[in-house]
């Protein structure tokens, strides 16, 4: 028993986390670019602030990252040397379509692409795909506002077919979008959209989602087509809510937030947008603009496998005002007292990974793959150059445990594991590179100073041990 004899371990990351050169190769400029480090941060993702130029009082880390540009070789060895499976990357689509709308794809940002995927194979290698990651060309945002335009769908479609096109027989795994449900909480980051005053905010969302989805749809139909290898997955922001209390209205908070979770993966797994679903978008006075075609297109291509990210569970509680509220990832939640947290104030529950695991396998009764989970973490260089991050060991392998388990002990199908930021790189929340993730440092500060070395930590050689022994040895 124990995981299958193919199971995909790896890790994973995000172009504009990642790749830095954000001025090379004919790249051009995303909404990701605009995301600056500091307090205007978290204003601009959520749409409340527009950034669609830069300005002397903002950093910008996008821009620089951690170098993949120039590094993928030597990263790709470190990744083949610790024996992965896969490796999760994104595509920038404006290396590919630098404006969005051009007729013919950037000839660079496709070779940048198929270099790093022949990289890959030379390791045996297998590139898990997410097109898009957040990203969305900046030129379609100033002109036709992102998302929120259906517009989006035909851009979009054409950039599936052009890297389905020429990436057959490299990479067959592919996901669609990146955490589907972060529209709701990081809209500008997830959609290219920012809120003009008054506006029914909802109502932007659920038209900006329903043309992902559709979208997404799309693309499943065109990936199969192209070639009948290729799998396609959905990705959502897991990490299930607990209620605070047995007092029922705490239960009935609980349902409802985790269904904001489900909500939109329910349509790309499922076919079709669940009755409470509707509900809760009309009581928001919104409603989904439902076009000739959409629902059998919706119901024909759902996805071959379901992927999320869990780092921490949530908690819900009927009465936020008590202030008990805690960090999460970009969601509120409110504070669990049975559970440590990280450094950034993530719950750190292992056992609320199984039961994700087990809920969204109860749910969807399709193949799971966990595409990211992971410790944010200050590191230090001791003098001798090592970095001791035992306590990134720890949290990942209690969640490697109790991933095992919800194999072993409750029966779940799952294709995969692959750790978030394998390699350090820029927090999508804060923007730091402090906050690390990696097996693999990189010598870099929040403001872009350092050597951009690459130096193995500790977890780099027990990742390995992991790996070799099929996630027996923890
Ligand atoms: C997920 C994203 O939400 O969480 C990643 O898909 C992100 O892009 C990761 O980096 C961790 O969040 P953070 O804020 O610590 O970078």
């Amino acid at each position: 028993m124990g995981f299958k004899k193919d199971f995909l371990w790896g890790g994973a990351t995000a172009a504009n986390q990642l790749e830095g050169g954000a001025h090379e190769g004919n790249r051009g400029p995303a909404n990701v670019d605009f995301m600056p480090l500091g307090k205007d941060r978290y204003l601009v993702g959520t749409g409340k602030m527009k950034m669609y130029d830069f300005d002397d009082q903002h950093f910008y880390p996008a821009l620089t990252a951690v170098d993949f540009y120039h590094h993928y070789k030597e990263d790709i060895a470190l990744f083949g040397e610790m024996g992965f499976k896969t490796y999760r990357l994104s595509i920038a689509w404006t290396r590919i379509f630098p404006n969005g709308d051009e007729k013919k794809p950037n000839e660079e940002g496709l070779k940048f692409y198929e270099n790093i995927f022949k990289e890959c194979h030379k390791y045996s290698i297998e590139p898990l795909v997410t097109i898009n990651h957040f990203d969305c060309p900046m030129y379609l945002i100033k002109k036709i506002g992102g998302w929120r335009s259906r517009e989006m769908i035909h851009y979009f479609y054409k950039l599936c077919m052009t890297l389905f096109n020429r990436y057959k027989g490299l990479v067959k795994y592919w996901i669609t979008f990146n955490e589907i449900n972060m529209i709701l909480h990081f809209p500008f980051v997830a959609a290219g959209i920012s809120f003009e005053e008054n506006e029914n905010e909802t109502q932007v969302m659920i038209t900006a989602v329903h043309h992902q989805l559709i979208a997404s749809a799309m693309a499943t139909r065109l990936a199969h087509e192209i070639d009948s290898n290729n799998q396609i997955g959905c990705m959502l922001a897991a990490g299930s809510y607990y209620p605070e209390t047995c007092k029922p209205e705490d239960y009935w908070k609980a349902i409802c937030d985790n269904r904001e979770i489900y909500m939109f993966a329910d349509v790309q797994a499922r076919g079709y947008y669940h009755n409470y679903a509707l509900k809760w978008i009309e009581e928001r006075n919104a409603k989904i603009d439902f076009r000739e075609g959409d629902k059998e297109l919706l119901k024909e291509n759902t996805v071959d496998f379901v992927s999320f990210s869990y780092y921490s569970s949530r908690v819900s509680s009927s009465d936020l005002s008590k202030g008990n509220q805690s960090e999460s990832n970009i969601f509120a939640s409110a504070r669990n007292p049975y559970l440590k947290e990280s450094e950034w104030g993530w719950a750190i529950d292992p056992l609320g990974f199984r039961s994700t695991i087990n809920e969204l396998y109860d749910r969807y009764q399709k193949p799971l793959f966990v595409v990211e989970n992971g410790l944010g973490a200050k590191d230090i260089i001791e003098k001798d150059g090592s970095i001791h991050d035992e306590y990134r060991i720890d949290y990942l392998r209690q969640h490697i445990q109790a991933m095992k388990d919800a194999v072993e002990k409750d029966g779940v199908d799952l294709m995969g594991y692959t750790t978030w930021g394998c390699i350090d790189l820029i927090s999508n929340g804060t923007g730091e590179v402090k906050k690390r993730y990696g097996f693999i440092y990189v010598d870099r500060d929040n403001l872009g100073n350092g050597t951009y070395k690459r130096i193995k930590k500790d977890s780099f050689y027990w990742y390995k041990k992991v790996i070799e022994t099929n996630g027996i040895n923890l």
